[in-house]
């Protein structure tokens, strides 16, 4: 039988430094990044890490709690849909002898966020007057096994002094964003001003003294108080539960099933919710964990990636995505980019494939708006919006206020449309690595093929006798309007080519499914011709003779900008330079080329690859966080593990820095997923192939060992590289026998039950 855990325990953090994030003290300054980073997530609910308690008495700003999918059109432009805030349903007031106590006031205060635990905790000591003190712990938890269920527990250990003591827990923020239906004492409802949505919270708090139970002496909606004369040595305990449940109709009231978590989440107690949730994120790092030998920053900044990957994500809800932001801050309204598809689905789908069809089965419910986008701008298939929401209508701004607070145009919600490539390119990742037929059958099949039939529409042929796509965005932001862009054309034609591909496919294997699909999109035989057709002649912007790809038409005619002169600066490019100059330069915002050459390499023989990447990354001026990753991803399948680990540092930077206030309106998660890949797809070496999983290392100095587990087509297998003995150990944990490449070398693993040595 398992000891039953104490509160002690439960409040103390993990001791391995490598598996923690402590905040010492109070630095307004740093105070929003350091919500962001201390989020706790577990893919429906999203808490930032702020404080319980007001920072004065005139400044209760609540701490953040966000609902996946809680999307409303808050402003006067009802077609903009933004991630509105729940009710903040953890905070406390605490009074000492009638005198409020404030994270300021504190001579000592440290927050830690426990990676391993997925939980948040924090330790402080109040000092009110000389004979009175107390200590203050707590810890809170969105729990990752009942996604519903959020946990508050605090200790208040009185050190000396007989004193007045007041105890305060209240739901702050219930009128934000959000139209009261109902507030009693331990539940609210709520329903979103536009969007038909409804939120219930349903909530118990209980408070005890020495063990004892003490009834609250006043009672109001979501609010509690208790009052006590304290003595040295006492022991009080405050525990809240709280459930929260999303409807996406006004007809669906979401009370009942919050209220029948809230009981079942009682029932298991706090103690019963704490180990569940930790299970479900020991089995969660079981699957996903990566670690570093020799290198210790790394290993910290891959945990805190690791850790708020696990967190954004959730298997049981198709009609969410992970926002730009996923549910840590409000920059980007919570919408959804390529950044899902393309820097985060790498994750999922090899440590926790369930979440990585759930994401893209998002797609799949929001097919009609990419369908009705298309249309609407005189093309078929399927566009997806750059930034979606709900329901995948086009949300992006159309004018946002520029650096020199004039009013820009934001065209890349009409023409960054290789977002629709960017997923179509994920539906095959997960479809390859996981062979679930079904998914393809039921969702990535429609997917594909309206994605390639939009591109085939999309481009026009001319009388140079090629298809161009003219009046686009490719991911390099800085250059609008233009035309041929390398990434977006061969993304496209690789888009047909798979449509074209999946047709073929289900022609052969399931003719029934194929007939009853093609007869519901009205394909015919001479539009998939017409589609080949495209592919073939479709304008790439490649020269044989340089072995460059141009990154669009007329791009090489621009100005050459040495950036090694403006080296140190502190702003972006376009910042420097202006947005004028920049546009007609050859300064690159992100990898764009670059990352042409991170999801396809194949495009690129022999040299060009080196050519295009030593090109491209001297003119890249880093100005999204999507970049330094696919930079650092890309340099290391090239083999120079040292570019690739300035880039990693560079990544795992934007978060964590100490000195940046970056991340205050929320932590990049795509930077984070580029942390995973670079280390795991670069450095690791690992990629797909069709007969197997090949594994090409490229370790740099300092990197002793790197080990990591992935799962392909039912399998789950462990990876232990140690770069000192140049000897990969291979275990396969579970399902049927399978190939590993190993620098190119068939291994066959036979046996569940023995690890293969490999040398390579
Ligand atoms: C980047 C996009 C990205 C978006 C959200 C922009 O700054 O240029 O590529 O999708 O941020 O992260």
């Amino acid at each position: 039988m398992t000891a039953l855990k104490t509160m002690a325990a439960v409040l103390a953090r993990t001791e391995d430094p490598m598996w923690i994030l402590a905040v010492d003290g109070f630095d307004p300054m740093m105070e929003s990044s350091v919500e962001s980073r201390c989020t706790i997530s577990n893919g429906f609910l999203g808490v930032r890490g702020a404080r319980s308690t007001a920072r004065c008495e005139l400044c209760v700003v609540p701490t953040r709690t966000y609902v996946a999918g809680l999307f409303d059109s808050p402003g006067i432009k009802k077609s903009a849909q933004e991630l509105v805030p729940a009710a903040d349903w953890l905070f406390i007031r605490i009074v000492l002898q009638g005198c409020p106590c404030h994270p300021g006031d504190l001579p000592a205060h440290r927050m830690t966020l426990d990676m391993r635990r997925g939980a948040l905790l924090s330790e402080s000591h109040h000092l009110s007057a000389p004979d009175i003190g107390l200590r203050v712990r707590t810890l809170r938890l969105v729990s990752m096994s009942e996604r519903a269920v959020g946990l508050q527990l605090i200790q208040l250990e009185v050190e000396h002094g007989e004193v007045d003591v007041a105890f305060e827990a209240s739901a702050e923020g219930t009128g934000l964003g959000l139209a009261t239906d109902r507030l009693d004492q331990d539940f609210g409802l709520w329903h979103t001003r536009d969007s038909g949505k409804r939120l219930a919270l349903a909530t118990m708090s209980s408070f005890q003294i020495d063990g004892q139970i003490v009834q609250p002496i006043s009672l109001g909606p979501l609010k509690w108080s208790w009052s006590w004369k304290s003595r040295p040595g006492q022991l009080a305990t405050f525990e809240r539960f709280v459930a929260f449940e999303r409807t996406d109709s006004l007809e669906l009231d979401p009370g009942p099933k919050a209220r029948d978590h809230l009981r079942l989440a009682q029932r298991a107690g706090w103690r019963g919710v704490v180990t569940a949730h930790e299970a479900a994120w020991t089995s969660r790092w079981l699957c996903s964990d990566v670690t570093i030998g020799g290198d210790m920053d790394a290993q910290h900044a891959l945990r805190f990636a690791v850790y708020h990957l696990n967190g954004a994500a959730n298997p049981a809800d198709e009609r969410v995505s992970i926002g730009a932001r996923a549910l840590t801050g409000e920059d980007y309204y919570g919408h959804v980019f390529w950044d899902t598809e393309i820097f985060l689905l790498p994750f999922y789908i090899l440590t926790w494939p369930e979440a990585a069809r759930s994401l893209l089965m998002y797609r799949f419910h929001t097919l009609d708006g990419a369908r009705a986008k298309a249309a609407g701008m005189g093309w078929r298939g399927a566009l997806y919006a750059w930034e979606s929401a709900a329901t995948g209508a086009e949300m992006t701004p159309e004018q946002v206020i520029g650096p020199d607070r004039m009013v820009i145009a934001v065209l890349c919600g009409r023409q960054e449309q290789h977002i629709s490539a960017d997923v179509a390119y994920a539906v095959w990742q997960y479809w390859q690595a996981t062979g679930d037929d079904d998914f393809l059958l039921q969702a990535g099949a429609e997917i594909l093929l309206e994605t390639g039939r939009f591109w085939a529409s999309r481009a026009g042929l001319e009388a140079d006798g090629y298809c161009h796509i003219r009046g686009v965005i490719g991911p390099d932001e800085y250059h609008q309007d233009i035309d041929d862009n390398a990434y977006t054309n061969v993304m496209a034609r690789w888009n047909i080519r798979r449509a074209l591909e999946t047709a073929a496919l289900l022609r052969e294997r399931w003719p029934a499914r194929w007939n009853s699909l093609a007869s519901r999109l009205g394909l015919a035989d001479t539009e998939l011709g017409q589609w080949w057709n495209v592919a073939e002649t479709m304008k790439t912007g490649f020269d044989p003779e340089t072995g460059l790809f141009e990154q669009f038409s007329g791009y090489f005619d621009l100005e050459d900008i040495d950036l090694k002169k403006y080296e140190g600066r502190s702003v972006p490019m376009d910042v420097v330079l202006g947005r004028e100059r920049t546009q007609s330069s050859q300064v690159v915002k992100q990898a764009d080329v670059v990352a042409l050459l991170a999801l396809l390499p194949e495009e690129f023989e022999g040299e060009t690859a080196a050519k295009n990447f030593r090109y491209y990354s001297s003119r890249c001026g880093h100005g999204s966080s999507l970049s330094p990753a696919m930079h650092g991803l890309v340099a290391a399948r090239l083999g120079d593990a040292a570019t690739a680990l300035r880039f990693f540092r560079q990544t795992a930077g934007i978060d964590l820095s100490t000195t940046r206030v970056g991340s205050a309106g929320g932590i990049h998660i795509a930077a984070l997923g580029g942390v995973w890949m670079l280390s795991v797809l670069g450095l690791a070496g690992l990629s797909f192939r069709s007969d197997g999983i090949s594994i090409d290392p490229h370790l740099p100095a300092g990197w002793d060992s790197v080990a990591f587990s992935f799962q392909w087509r039912s399998r789950r297998v462990k990876i232990c590289i140690d770069q000192t003995e140049r000897r990969l150990i291979a275990t396969l944990e579970a399902g049927k026998p399978m190939t590993l490449f190993v620098g190119g070398k068939p291994n066959h693993l036979a046996s569940t039950a023995a690890a293969s040595a490999i040398s390579w």
